[in-house]
């Protein structure tokens, strides 16, 4: 039972740091034409997905590497009498043609992938004046061989960039960035592990390995938080 598969089988809604606040944030702060084409990227269950339909009547289509992700987020959308478009398909490998999209929303996604195979597919789905938000884990200061190997082992993450080093994949994929926010997970209002999960299947709960999953979670951010950063990033196509 991986991290993933647990929040999947939960239906935990909004699961990047800062959660739903952080959302709200950020899509406060960007201007977006009636009907744009949005992509979704690691669209998990669909919250974000669905208030971007809601908010800027846009036409959002929904990628996750996991079914189940998608057919939860199609199922939000239907819940909520809105429509939204769902690809199963990888980050790395996506299935559209060059500049398919206005904007892609990636909320603690690319942490997950390959992240310079999957920001070059960001680049060519885009279209040149579009724009890229990515939320994502960044690390604070220098942390440990041991600090690394947990994170991959607890949540699957690759590899957790600092600032610096998610500038320079930003740079090297062919976008400008504009960090829109940053600091620690520890930080936000409402950090992830404090969230009130939203559940898809309130009998998963009851799954001891789910309740493995959680707890470690919960033990691992108290004892880490502080460590954990985030970034809420702006993307843009650098002129060439
Ligand atoms: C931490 S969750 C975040 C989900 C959602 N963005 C949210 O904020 O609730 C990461 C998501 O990325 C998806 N994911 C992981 N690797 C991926 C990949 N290579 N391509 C597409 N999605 C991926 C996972 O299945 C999961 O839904």
């Amino acid at each position: 039972m991986t991290y993933h598969d647990a929040l999947a089988q939960l239906g935990i809604l909004h699961a990047h740091p800062g959660g739903e606040p952080l959302t709200a944030w950020w899509m406060g702060r960007v201007s977006m034409p009636e009907h744009a084409r949005i992509l979704d990227v690691g669209c998990g269950n669909g919250a974000t997905a669905c208030f971007m339909a809601q908010r800027w009547n846009a036409d959002v289509t929904v990628l996750d590497v996991r079914k189940q992700m998608v057919d939860h987020a199609l199922r939000l959308a239907a819940e909520r009498n809105l429509r939204l478009r769902g690809v199963v398909g990888s980050a790395e490998a996506m299935p559209f043609q060059r500049e398919s999209f206005h904007a892609i929303v990636s909320e603690s996604v690319l942490v997950f992938t390959k992240p310079n195979r999957a920001l070059r597919e960001y680049r060519r789905v885009i279209e040149e004046q579009g724009v890229v938000i990515a939320i994502e884990m960044m690390t604070l200061g220098p942390v440990t061989d041991a600090w690394r190997r947990e994170v991959r082992q607890l949540y699957g993450a690759q590899f957790v960039p600092d600032l610096s080093g998610w500038k320079r994949l930003f740079y090297d994929a062919g976008f400008d960035v504009k960090v829109l926010r940053s600091g620690s997970v520890s930080s936000l209002p409402l950090p992830v592990n404090q969230q009130e999960p939203t559940l898809a299947d309130p009998k998963a709960l009851l799954d001891p390995q789910i309740r493995t999953v959680l707890q470690q979670n919960a033990q691992w951010m108290e004892k880490h938080g502080k460590e954990m950063g985030y970034g809420v990033f702006e993307l843009r196509c650098a002129i060439t």
